[in-house]
């Protein structure tokens, strides 16, 4: 008895070595361990032995079913290693590797992230208004008199309902005020603004703006310009000379604009107008009142500042872009310059 198991080791070893596949391998697994395997079947013939020749039996049944089990194993492994060695035929592994496309950010919204983050560390929430405005957001409740030049139609895109797209961002402000719960507010808003302009090199009909609201009890003049310097300080470097001139909004007094002093690219150093600003005036706080229909933003209660600025000029000063048509041509050539 021995002797057939001896027997089916040396069947199971030749054939082993050569089974062709997978499914040749699974059924040699069967044919030789399974349930009605050849091995499950001579290990029923223990029980007709003598007991004293059954241990060596037994003994010798496990050795074989191990051996087995190793060869169909090692069957495997060399299978699977000559599918990979098949697969990889015609593969140089020496060739450098295909480079995936890579996208980045469009240069306008790396100047706007960082603009952000700087002002949001500053304590500045962000905030967001709708680009279909009405007329009493976008000018009169901004202190802007029907004829100002900026309501006329041949500077501002009406629908006919009287809506119109905002012209500035400085929309913002006002739904900031009117929705907020409590004092201070302090909010910044980055958004699209919309002007009926001829397209040239300086000039589009729409580009981004970020606005800037702060109030509360005693928000004065020290801290506009403390803000602003220190916020242009970390756009464009530490020492840059930053300068107010005073000039005119209308819902902004007394309001100016900002200079700082620049070297940019190929260019002799020079004062670049950069942002507006100013304290808010009484009459936009009034505005918000009648709105809200309480006295949280009541004139005598509190003050504050705003300042808007033109992201599109920020990137062009910072990256010494000439064009402005740039930014939306979606010409990769122009902003792989920016990944
Ligand atoms: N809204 C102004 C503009 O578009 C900028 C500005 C914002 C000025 C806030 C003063 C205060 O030119």
């Amino acid at each position: 008895m021995l002797e057939d198991l001896e027997q089916i080791h040396r069947s199971a070893s030749n054939e082993a070595a050569s089974l062709p596949d997978e499914t040749a391998l699974e059924d040699f697994r069967v044919r030789y361990l399974g349930k009605k395997g050849a091995l499950t079947s001579a290990a029923a013939q223990m029980k007709d032995l003598a007991p004293a020749d059954r241990p060596a039996f037994g003994q010798k049944l496990n050795e074989i079913r191990s051996a087995i089990s190793a060869a169909i194993e090692e069957r495997r492994a060399s299978l699977l290693a000559a599918r990979d060695a098949r697969a990889a035929r015609g593969i140089d592994p020496t060739l450098p590797a295909r480079s995936l496309p890579q996208g980045s950010l469009h240069p306008l919204s790396q100047v706007l992230d960082r603009a952000v983050d700087t002002l949001r560390r500053m304590g500045f929430a962000l905030a967001e208004g709708p680009e279909i405005e009405t007329e009493w957001h976008c000018f009169d409740a901004l202190n802007t008199p029907p004829d100002h030049p900026a309501r006329k139609e041949s500077d501002t895109y009406y629908f006919p309902g009287g809506n119109l797209l905002r012209t500035h961002t400085s929309t913002v402000q006002i739904r900031t005020m009117e929705s907020a719960s409590s004092l201070p507010v302090r909010i910044i808003a980055p958004g699209t603004a919309f002007r009926r302009d001829e397209i040239d090199e300086t000039h589009s009909i729409s580009f981004t703006q970020l606005e800037g609201l702060f109030v509360d009890r005693e928000v004065g003049l020290a801290d506009l310009k403390g803000t602003l310097e220190a916020f242009f300080q970390v756009i464009f470097g530490s020492g840059t000379e930053v300068r107010f001139r005073p000039h005119f909004f209308p819902f902004t007094e007394p309001s100016f604009e900002i200079d700082v002093k620049l070297k940019t690219v190929g260019r002799a150093e020079r004062w670049v107008e950069i942002a507006g600003c100013g304290l808010v005036d009484p009459a936009v706080f009034a505005a918000v009142c009648q709105s809200r229909g309480d006295d949280l933003f009541h004139p005598d209660r509190v003050t504050g500042f705003a300042f808007g600025m033109g992201v599109d000029r920020l990137a062009m000063i910072q990256y010494g872009i000439p064009d402005l048509r740039l930014f939306n041509e979606n010409d990769v050539r122009f902003l792989r310059q920016f990944a």
